[in-house]
């Protein structure tokens, strides 16, 4: 089945959801480490793999998509796993869906601003860094320049094999780009993990490549107790 107004309606659909249903890693080696608890917004949701760790967490969350199928497929996925009253769904698009400042203890961000337009990426990070309360937790990933679907180099010269959703990407991010967003001053940030990696990825479609770059961060000021992912040097017998 497809539906034109959907671009993401048949991998949603599927049996064995695209993206699956393991959460981003570095995000949840934070949420097992801090506690937590408030308001969350999962930007680009899709079928909510990172919605459901936030509210297994404690988070209220807004997970907001284009995607109807994901909605759906959220709010199965929310049931199940007993947290369907601290999940809420909303069809949209994250350029148009207001922000609100200074309202979120929790931004999730996962492959969506590559989604847009560069402008529009660039306005909806602003708005995302004015959503973001003291003492709140941002999570990002986008697609990079290294990856196979990109047209510029060095992605545009590797042939290594391309996502079957490669056309949605549209704003591949340079190599730092994401890290000088997060040191500007504006964005108050304080990272705890920064990486630009490659990665193939075996959650939909054929086997195929990617290049990533991942900002986990803190509000300026915020010291939560997090050491690491992998967790390195915790307190013995913790
Ligand atoms: C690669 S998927 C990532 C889904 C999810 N964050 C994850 O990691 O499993 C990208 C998602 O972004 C959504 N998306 C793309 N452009 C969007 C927009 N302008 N507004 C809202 N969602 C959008 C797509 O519908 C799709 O679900």
């Amino acid at each position: 089945m497809s539906d034109p107004t959907d671009p993401f309606f048949e991998p949603y659909d599927r049996d064995q959801i695209a993206y699956g249903d393991v959460p981003s890693a570095p995000l949840a080696a934070y949420l097992d480490q801090v506690d937590c608890s408030g308001q969350a917004i999962d930007l680009g949701a899709g079928a909510g793999r990172d919605t459901i760790e936030l509210a297994k967490a404690g988070f209220h969350v807004t997970a907001v998509d284009l995607s109807p199928r994901g909605a759906e497929r959220i709010r199965q996925r929310a049931e199940a796993a007993g947290v369907g009253s601290r999940v809420q769904t909303c069809v949209a698009n994250v350029c148009d869906h207001e922000i609100q400042p200074d309202a979120f203890d929790a931004i999730c961000a996962t492959t969506v601003l590559d989604h847009l337009p560069a402008d529009d990426a660039r306005r909806v990070w602003n708005r995302m860094m004015a959503g973001l309360r003291n003492g709140g937790v941002v999570y990002v990933e986008v697609h990079t320049t290294e990856d196979p679907g990109s047209d510029r180099w060095p992605g545009s010269q590797s042939d290594a094999p391309q996502s079957e959703t490669a056309a949605a990407v549209v704003n591949y991010f340079a190599p730092n780009q994401l890290a000088g967003w997060a040191t500007e001053e504006a964005s108050a940030l304080r990272i705890l993990r920064y990486e630009e990696r490659l990665e193939w990825d075996y959650t939909h479609g054929p086997e195929h490549l990617h290049g990533k770059a991942i900002l986990l961060a803190v509000k300026t000021g915020a010291h939560p107790p997090w050491y690491g992912q992998p967790v390195a040097f915790p307190r013995r017998g913790a």
